[in-house]
């Protein structure tokens, strides 16, 4: 008989990498849509469903918006993914797997830091690291106390994939349309392709691992952490996509955003890396994804 996996998020970039990356030995289970902010619902369709594994793929993650509207996204980022965990944790045997951002580090007295791994203090730089902290922190807090048994959180950073509107997919449109771009060159991160991550996750959910693990690309932080620059990252999308255009270096503080980003949320992946492999290059990725991209997207640009 197949495991039975209830997915959250199944309509995100993550979630669709979750759905088609699925092995043969687990179905995922077709359910409503149920909003995060009802958290009773949400726990009596887990109880009701009773799944083998719970993998919430879902959150609220429009990091400039969420400055005017933290209650919504505290609910969906903070609360639901306690709430899930609380209910899967008093099931027989069902496993919950969270995921999480590398924007729970990187502001307060680590605004100079540039990498992070499991056991860096977390000090997010806005609002919506801010909620992504309260669930990663109360999970991570567990793990520590050797409590989060069962269950798995794995936090990543700057997904990108080939679905919905995400950084990359935004990048190349607007690569085709502009004839000067603007890269931040002095915000730092971790680009992991969902897919990659997608199958981290199967992986882990089928050899039962729990714990705490960042999970990101490899090539993101080489030499004395020189870890991949916004600006490093479109360059390297134009690249991949074989578009000439006019690139250019900015601040951050230029570009007048409502949240404020840390110089650096770069994640050191050496716990999960030493124990199950590192992932292949954050560029060897990228290109996959572009191809993808091309692939299933209509003929009408010049570069698909
Ligand atoms: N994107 C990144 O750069 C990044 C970086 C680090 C970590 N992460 C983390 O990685 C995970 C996956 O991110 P992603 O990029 O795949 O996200 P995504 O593409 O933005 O998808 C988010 C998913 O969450 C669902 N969702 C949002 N609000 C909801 C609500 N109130 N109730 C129910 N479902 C809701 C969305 O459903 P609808 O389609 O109905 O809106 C969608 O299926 C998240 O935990 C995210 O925080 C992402």
């Amino acid at each position: 008989m197949k495991k039975k996996a209830y997915i959250f998020g199944r309509t995100g970039q993550l979630g669709k990498c979750l759905l088609e990356t699925k092995p043969e030995d687990f179905e995922v289970l077709d359910v409503k849509n149920l909003c995060l902010t009802t958290r009773l619902s949400i726990m009596q369709d887990i109880l009701d469903k009773k799944p083998d594994v719970v993998i919430n793929a879902a959150a609220s993650n429009s990091v400039d918006s969420i400055e005017d509207s933290i209650e919504y996204a505290l609910l969906v980022n903070g609360v639901a993914p306690v709430s899930m965990y609380t209910v899967c944790k008093n099931m027989v045997g069902t496993m919950f797997v969270h995921v999480s951002s590398d924007f729970v580090f990187g502001g307060g007295c680590n605004y100079k830091k540039k990498t992070f791994t499991e056991e860096d203090s977390q000090y997010p730089e806005n609002m919506y690291g801010f909620t992504k902290h309260v669930s990663d922190w109360i999970f991570t807090y567990l793990s520590r106390h050797d409590k989060f048994n069962n269950a798995l959180m794995l936090r990543t950073s700057w997904l990108f994939s080939e679905f919905n509107d995400n950084f990359l997919t935004k990048m190349i449109r607007k690569l085709e349309d502009d004839r000067e771009v603007y890269g931040a060159d002095d915000v730092h991160g971790s680009p992991t392709y969902a897919r990659d991550l997608a199958e981290v996750v199967w992986r882990l959910v089928s050899e039962k691992v729990s714990g705490v693990f960042n999970v990101a690309n490899s090539g993101c932080v080489s030499g004395d952490s020189n870890a991949v620059s916004k600006y490093d990252f479109i360059n390297e999308i134009a690249k991949a996509c074989r578009l000439n255009v006019k690139l250019t270096k900015k601040s951050v503080n230029e570009m007048n955003l409502k949240a404020k980003r840390s110089v650096s949320t770069a994640l050191l992946c050496d716990k999960y890396n030493d124990r199950f492999g590192k992932l292949r290059d954050w560029k060897d990725a990228l290109n996959g994804a572009v191809k993808r991209f091309k692939d299933q997207t209509p003929c009408d640009s010049g570069l698909r």
